[in-house]
């Protein structure tokens, strides 16, 4: 009689078949690449369909009134001595713009080359990156109170992740180089 050696790990062709691993459980809901959930994805594309009709009164509401906190901003606008006021009125717009476009990305590579190209303009325009965020922060909590009957908390956490996302930037990055070279002038 042959002596079987029995133990509990299965071999041949049922090892490839049994035990089969448990696929990992996550808990709670699953994110993608930027950190967004699928209703906070939703939530922000429903809330931006009913703000774009709105971008340009909202814009100058929320810019005009973070300018007049923070009137060195004006400053920014200037060219030479006069205020360029047709570049101070179309930030108005564009800032609020880009972030329709952010919201509608749905890549997530271009969601962040958009967010590291529109960091390198105020590199170049030396606004520090406090200051994306406080504007982020004063459109978001503008929105938030004009649409608070329509708010959720997937909506409210969504917008808090791209203000996010606007602050984790950092200041005295090299505006001239890519992939990280060290450029002349952080060296001295
Ligand atoms: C969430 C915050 C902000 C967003 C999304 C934003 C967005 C933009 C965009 C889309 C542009 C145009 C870039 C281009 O033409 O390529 C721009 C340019 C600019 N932004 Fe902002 N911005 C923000 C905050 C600020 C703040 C706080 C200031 C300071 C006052 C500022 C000052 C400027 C200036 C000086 C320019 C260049 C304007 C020009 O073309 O002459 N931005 N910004």
């Amino acid at each position: 009689m042959s002596k079987e050696i029995i133990t509990n790990r299965p071999s041949g062709i049922a090892s490839s078949i049994y035990p089969k691993r448990i696929p990992k459980i996550k808990v709670g809901a699953i994110k993608d690449e930027l950190g967004f959930t699928l209703s906070e994805r939703l939530a922000l594309r429903q809330a931006w369909n009913l703000i774009r009709p709105f971008e340009r009164r909202y814009g100058q509401d929320v810019f005009y009134s973070f300018l007049n906190d923070m009137y060195w901003g004006i400053n920014k606008f200037r060219d030479g001595r006069d205020l360029n006021l047709k570049a101070m009125h179309s930030h108005a717009l564009q800032f609020i713009h880009f972030f329709g476009l952010l919201i509608e990305e749905a890549d997530p590579v271009m969601f962040q080359l958009m967010i590291n190209d529109n960091n390198l303009t105020h590199s170049r325009c030396k606004v520090g990156s406090a200051y994306i965020g406080n504007l982020a922060q004063a459109l978001v909590d503008y929105v938030l109170k004009v649409f608070h009957k329509v708010s959720s908390p997937s909506l409210e956490r969504g917008f808090r992740k791209i203000v996010e996302k606007f602050q984790n930037y950092h200041d005295h990055q090299p505006t001239k180089t890519a992939y990280h070279r060290v450029s002349k002038l952080d060296v001295l």
